[in-house]
């Protein structure tokens, strides 16, 4: 063995490791930050990283910048394994150029995310970055739009994690916003496409950099970020404890984990969980959480939306992703954000092999201007789209209201729902007694009016019609809800359904 090779190669990787020197690691530090390396360490199992590329160099000779080569280029790139499974990682190193993207730091991405797609495991990018590398101009933009293109043809193939954990701007945005779930650490993330300095002079607008795309922005208002982490340290325990939900590639079915939770366990406090008066709010999180194995859930949006939840739970072991109605905010109501929200999760879960369970309670759609302008109808339309085109096992269970169009949207039977089950307070009907009687009888006296309101209350605000036509399979007791979803699950594992050839639909966008 050449020594002196040895001692080069020792001098280049401890070049590499020392990234942009201890001075800028002390200001990320300072920051709250980790280093780069610090988070891949964290996210991966124990000495499992394996890294690629690092003796990489950026290949610009403009603006001096021959005189500043740094080996690997500040992206730390590779694979490792998370809970025992592949998983490959790229984290961009602030400390080197700003964690700018230069083409050669494209190409590492590019190269783990061929790989990636190529082996069928997930793909987990930290973000820590000023975006394009000034002094590279068009090939650091090419670079962008080479991952881009991998982001896209990779999308219901493999899982893509992002996780922002600095700043996040122009272009380079749209990589983690085609990725499946974008993650970000209070206050030291940030994501916009144009930044307050543009913004003032463009629109005239004084906003903060924080108000405009810190992660409280994105997590409640844009819904661009699907979890708020308080550190970077929980950030990538999150990052680890959701991968234990999802396959490894769509060609899998998700892991299934030992559960000690008894199948066909009862849960008694289900049967008072519905308020006897049906305008009452109450938390269909209860519902959730009484339900699943070991009443654990992984909530996803949860900032966002809140009219609706979505998350992952296991039942029997396995992963399910849940769709619910909250009649604790908006009465449950559908509108655009809610739609958005959960018609992208419907369509990841069905790309990845998790059956849907969906707990039903909604009055209906939200109504008012600013959803009829804003475009409910296409937006409501993407849900419903979603809903019908799964074909995972898909499970309903109506609690209480499924009035209207959004009977028919969250995951009614017309829409290939395997097994709908609707507990016995379920009122299922075109539209609530009052609404229905105004517009039947509205010129009777108030008494004749009230006795046509009990009437179609008692008539019609059940599930009994529903289940008379097959549209229900089964009223249960809310006590039994777990062990009913168990056994469907069982029942349908072996579910397939064929579908017309196509190139791909056209999903109201
Ligand atoms: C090269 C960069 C850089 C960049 C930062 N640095 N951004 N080097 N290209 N894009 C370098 C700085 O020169 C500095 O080097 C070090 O990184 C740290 O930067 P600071 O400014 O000292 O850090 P901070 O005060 O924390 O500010 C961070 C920042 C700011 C907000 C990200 O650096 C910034 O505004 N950078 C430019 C952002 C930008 O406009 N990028 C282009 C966006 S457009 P030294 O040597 O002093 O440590 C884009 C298009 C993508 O990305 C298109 C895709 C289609």
């Amino acid at each position: 063995m050449p020594l002196d090779r040895v001692a080069e190669l020792r001098r280049r990787q401890a070049a590499a490791l020392a990234g942009g020197g201890p001075q800028r690691q002390a200001r990320q530090h300072a920051e709250g930050k980790l280093s780069a390396r610090e988070r891949v360490n964290l996210l991966l199992d124990p000495d499992t990283f394996e890294e690629l590329d690092q003796l990489v160099r950026h290949r610009c000779r403009d603006f001096g910048m021959d005189a500043q080569v740094i080996d690997g280029d500040g992206f730390v790139t590779g694979y490792g394994l998370i809970h025992g499974r592949l998983a490959y990682v790229f984290a961009q190193d602030f400390t080197v150029f700003g964690g700018s993207l230069s083409a050669t730091n494209a190409q590492k991405i590019c190269k783990i995310m061929d790989l990636a797609l190529q082996n069928g495991a997930p793909v987990i990018g930290l973000n820590d970055s000023g975006g394009a590398r000034i002094q590279e101009g068009v090939l650091s933009l090419g670079g962008y739009a080479d991952i881009f293109l991998r982001n896209t043809v990779a999308s219901g193939v493999i899982p893509q994690i992002s996780a922002v954990m600095g700043p996040c701007a122009g272009g380079a945005v749209y990589s983690p916003a085609l990725t499946d779930f974008v993650f970000m650490v209070d206050h030291t993330s940030h994501m916009f496409v144009t930044g307050p300095d543009v913004i003032k002079t463009v629109t005239h607008e004084d906003v903060s950099k924080e108000d405009l795309g810190g992660a409280q922005t994105h997590n409640s208002r844009s819904g661009v970020a699907h979890f708020l982490a308080p550190s970077d340290q929980e950030c990538l325990a999150h990052i680890r404890e959701l991968l234990r939900y999802l396959p490894q590639n769509n060609a899998e079915d998700p892991p299934q984990l030992p559960s000690t939770d008894p199948i066909d366990r009862a849960a008694p406090e289900l049967d008072s969980l519905v308020p006897a008066a049906s305008n009452q709010p109450y938390d269909i999180k209860d519902a959730i959480r009484l339900t699943v194995d070991d009443s654990e859930f992984l909530e996803i949006h949860e900032h966002f939306a809140a009219n609706i939840v979505i998350g992952f739970a296991r039942l029997d072991g396995r992963s399910v992703g849940i769709v619910a109605n909250q009649p604790a905010v908006l009465a449950g109501c559908l509108d655009i954000n809610s739609s958005i929200k959960a018609a992208r999760f419907v369509r990841f879960c069905d790309a990845f092999n998790i059956p849907i369970i969906t707990f039903e309670d909604v009055p209906g759609f939200l109504p008012g201007t600013e959803q009829e302008w804003g475009g409910i109808i296409k937006h409501g339309a993407k849900l419903l789209y979603a809903y019908a085109e799964a074909t995972v096992p898909k499970i309903t269970v109506i609690t209480r209201k499924a009035y209207g169009g959004a009977y028919c949207v969250m995951g009614s039977k017309h829409l290939r729902t395997d097994l709908n089950f609707a507990w016995p307070s379920a009122e299922i009907a075109v539209m609530g007694a009052e609404g229905a009687v105004n517009i039947l009888s509205r010129r009777d006296d108030p008494a004749g009016r009230q006795a046509k309101i009990d009437d179609y209350n008692e008539r019609f605000a059940t599930p009994f019609v529903a289940a008379e036509n097959g549209f229900i399979d089964a009223v249960i007791e809310p006590r039994e809800t777990r062990g009913k979803l168990i056994r469907g699950l069982r029942m349908l594992e072996n579910k397939k359904v064929s579908t017309p050839r196509k190139k791909h639909g056209n999903i109201p966008l």
